[in-house]
């Protein structure tokens, strides 16, 4: 830092602000600093510069279940955030187990992050432990968790999802739901018994089977579906591996997707334009959710005062192939 405050010809003081970014540098001493440094082939320490700050320029990501491409898409959109403010992204996976969620929390906070993005795993209890760094949740809400959250408008779109196949003629309609302990398949839930509700459709108890947001449970539960008397002439599963693995069902079953059930989904992956049939489906803006939430992290680490946010998101119809209409 010496021979960076010679070449430059500043104090010691001004390359230190320079190089932690600690206060604003007037703009020709700050170019002589950042000449001084590139002639000197000097590469800071992050690791030193992480301990006199108490902060480093790493972000921690924790997410539920990389398997799922809903997921990356969102990273893309924190890691957009990030490197264009010289951020650096640590990415965990916590394959929705809580346990995994306290040690990667724990882990992350010893390498002094400048804050933390959480996509909550079943069961979090990210709520009990507010110390360090800022932390802005994502996607679903924790049990007791009044911090950032950034979200999408869950309830409303299953409405619009069910509102469609009440729209197309169904009136037996099968929901695979997401697990109960996640906010976001709850509000899904709701969206869905408050459209057939309002048509005033009765819900038979049995046409809403819980699944775990995956292929495999998504395959299972429709199987099952339909094996029903009366068979649904419709299933809206509440997000898209759950609709893969619906689709599968519905073919080994001998069935045709809409001719003998039609299936209507929630997320909006890019692989449900390549199904067959092309799925209906509700899209959610993963990257944008990812985007938003990145963003709001940093004006929290900026400002970790301000009384905490909740930005909700909306979603999108994207009418494609899989639901008949039964009106005709
Ligand atoms: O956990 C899986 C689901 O949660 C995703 O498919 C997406 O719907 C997210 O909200």
């Amino acid at each position: 830092m010496l021979q960076i405050a010679r070449e430059a010809g500043v104090s010691l003081g001004t390359v230190s602000h320079v190089m932690n970014g600690t206060a604003i540098v007037r703009e020709p001493l700050r170019q002589r600093v950042l000449n001084a440094v590139k002639n000197l082939g000097y590469e800071p320490n992050e690791l030193s510069r992480g301990l006199r700050l108490n902060k480093t320029s790493i972000i921690g990501m924790i997410i539920p279940d990389i398997t799922n491409p809903f997921f990356p898409a969102v990273v893309r959109g924190v890691e957009d955030v990030a490197y264009k403010n010289s951020y650096r992204l640590v990415l965990c996976n916590t394959d929705n187990d809580s346990s995994k969620e306290i040690t990667y929390l724990s882990q992350l906070k010893s390498f002094l992050p400048a804050g933390i993005l959480l996509i909550p795993s079943m069961g979090s209890t990210v709520a009990t432990n507010s110390s360090g760094p800022p932390v802005v949740c994502v996607d679903r809400r924790p049990q007791g968790w009044k911090g950032d959250m950034v979200t999408v408008a869950n309830r409303e779109g299953a409405y619009k999802a069910a509102r469609h196949l009440i729209d197309m003629g169904h009136r037996q309609i099968g929901l695979i739901a997401g697990p109960s302990y996640l906010t976001n398949a709850q509000d899904r839930l709701l969206g869905f018994t408050q459209a057939l509700n309002d048509a005033q459709i009765p819900i038979a108890p049995e046409y809403i089977q819980e699944a775990l947001f995956d292929r495999a449970t998504g395959y299972s539960s429709a199987m099952r579906l339909l094996q029903m008397l009366p068979r649904p002439t419709a299933i809206f599963t509440t997000n898209d591996l759950m609709a893969m693995g619906a689709l599968l069902a519905v073919r080994e079953s001998k069935l045709s997707c809409p001719k003998d059930v039609s299936i209507i989904s929630f997320d909006g992956l890019e692989q449900t334009e390549l199904t067959d049939p092309p799925l209906t489906t509700v899209y959610q803006p993963g990257y944008q959710l990812g985007y938003t939430a990145a963003r709001l992290l940093l004006e929290r680490i900026d400002a970790s005062k301000q009384p905490a946010q909740e930005i909700v998101l909306e979603t999108t119809l994207r009418v494609r192939n899989s639901v008949a209409n039964l009106n005709r």
